[in-house]
């Protein structure tokens, strides 16, 4: 499978920022408002970025940049104004919204001033049930990214910090988690919508386009996830130029502890031109969960079975298929009286394993993708069109609901947005 990497995306950002969304062979439009102003023509409240206040979602670094994140705080009054960062990427879509309002979107400008939420903005003025007023962003660019510089309010306002949900999810994936090449990307993922999806829930999405999960140079990304998934900066090129090979830890307290991971890596390994050994793939798949179960004792991880693409064959279609018995072996060795008596944790500090001293419950289990999509699921550039998305996450969630008792608290505020396409003819 060919995915264009964060690096590639950045080398030739100028091109492609201007993505073209199609819907139904058609050009969707995508005249976004403008939204920069001049913040010395507003009597501005402003806070600097490391508020405690504010709730950052999903991995940023110390210098406030992610191409990965989120961003949520309660606000009094009618003005919320962000400015971002020389690091941000020109032009980078983001997705914002209030209470439980639907998405808006606006592209933001490097080292300017947005006016994101005026008495004009639709539910302002509204302040029940939600009190105070959420207000929350996310960027829909997976490769591109932002820097936060400062939040406003306006004068005599303030803002306000919102506690997190009581329960966590974390998806570790590639261009497939990240949502590259579905119309919003970041915000028509699965794993978006999975997270979004089930309500109520914190969401964390550690999820580059063109990593393995083998700890190599893939597709310009220096490292693969086995190394990277300690890391607070993305594989980006902004963050290699920033970082080099030395990019900061992510530091795990700064979030609570996920209860459920999910991993969708492999699909970079399994391209040829990637040159990873499968024993290498299965002996890294370990040590990752390994490592994931030392930093969290007390998650449920999920192994996603790759879905890879699918063909033509003769006058039908066929999945493709990739490392299928190993994933599976993978998910019986952690589900084994051997490893549960004596299980094997991995300290990425030292690079070793070691040993624990307490026998474990099970807490790995297989998610088997195979049947969700069908082959128009996929799209012209070889990744899961919205509905596949929409299928995928639709799957997990009741999965997830059945299996560890999740109840759904996602009940009526948008989840994906400009999926509302529909035939306004009985007959046609
Ligand atoms: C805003 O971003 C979208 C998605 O990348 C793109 O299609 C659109 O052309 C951009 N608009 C501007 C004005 O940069
Ligand atoms: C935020 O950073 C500034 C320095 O840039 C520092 O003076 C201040 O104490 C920090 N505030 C918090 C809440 O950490
Ligand atoms: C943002 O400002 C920095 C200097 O602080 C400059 O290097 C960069 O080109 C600016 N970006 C844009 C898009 O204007
Ligand atoms: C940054 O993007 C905006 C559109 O969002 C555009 O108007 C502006 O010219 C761009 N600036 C640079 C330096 O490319
Ligand atoms: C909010 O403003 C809109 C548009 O001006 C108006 O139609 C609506 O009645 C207002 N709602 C409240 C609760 O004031
Ligand atoms: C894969 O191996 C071939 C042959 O050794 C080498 O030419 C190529 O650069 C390698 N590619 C990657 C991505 O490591
Ligand atoms: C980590 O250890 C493995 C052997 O267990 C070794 O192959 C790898 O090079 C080590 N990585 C680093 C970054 O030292
Ligand atoms: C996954 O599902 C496919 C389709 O139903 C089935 O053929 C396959 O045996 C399943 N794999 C496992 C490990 O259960």
């Amino acid at each position: 499978m060919k995915v264009l990497t964060c690096l590639l995306s950045l080398a030739v950002i100028a091109d492609y920022v201007h993505a073209t969304i199609w819907q139904n062979d058609q050009t969707r439009i995508t005249d976004y408002p403008v939204t920069v102003i001049n913040p010395s023509q507003y009597e501005l409240q402003t806070y600097a970025p490391n508020a405690t206040e504010l709730s950052y979602k999903g991995r940023w670094d110390s210098k406030y940049i992610s191409c990965a994140p989120g961003l949520k705080f309660g606000f009094t009054g009618e003005y919320v104004a962000i400015t971002f960062g020389p690091y941000t990427t020109n032009a980078t879509l983001i997705g914002y919204r209030i209470d439980g309002q639907d998405w808006q979107f606006t592209n933001v400008t490097a080292n300017a001033t947005h006016l994101l939420v005026s008495p004009s903005t639709a539910g302002i003025n509204v302040t029940t049930p939600i009190t105070p007023s959420t207000f929350e962003l996310r960027v829909t660019n997976w490769a591109y990214g932002i820097q936060i510089a400062s939040v406003s309010v306006s004068k005599g306002q303030r803002i306000i910090r919102i506690p997190n949900f009581d329960r966590t999810i974390e998806v570790i994936g590639d261009s497939l988690s990240a949502g590259q090449y579905a119309t919003l990307e970041g915000l028509a993922s699965y794993a978006y919508g999975l997270g979004a999806g089930l309500g109520n829930t914190e969401y964390t999405i550690t999820a580059y386009p063109g990593i393995c999960l083998f700890d190599k140079r893939c597709y310009g990304n220096l490292r693969g996830m086995f190394y990277q998934w300690y890391y607070a900066s993305d594989v980006s090129g902004r963050a290699i130029d920033i970082y080099g090979d030395n990019p900061e830890l992510w530091d795990f307290s700064k979030q609570p502890a996920a209860d459920i991971v999910l991993i969708n890596l492999g699909t970079n390994d399994a391209n040829s031109v990637n040159n990873v050994t499968t024993s290498g793939y299965v002996s890294q798949y370990t040590k990752l969960i390994e490592g994931v179960h030392t930093v969290y004792p007390n998650a449920q991880i999920i192994l996603l079975s790759l879905w890879e693409g699918f063909g033509a064959v003769g006058n039908t279609y066929e999945q493709a298929k990739a490392f299928v018995p190993e994933i599976y072996g993978i998910y019986e060795y952690f589900n084994s009286k051997e490893y549960l008596d004596q299980p094997v944790l991995y300290d990425h500090a030292t690079n070793s394993t070691y040993i624990s001293e307490h026998p474990t419950k099970p807490f790995v289990s297989y998610f088997n993708t195979t049947g969700l999509m069908q082959h128009n699921d996929i799209g012209p550039q070889y990744h899961p069109t919205d509905v596949g998305h929409v299928k995928v996450a639709s799957h997990l969630i009741q999965y997830i609901k059945i299996k560890f008792g999740w109840i759904l608290y996602a009940t009526g505020p948008e989840v994906q947005h400009d999926t509302l396409y529909w035939n306004d003819m009985a007959n046609y």
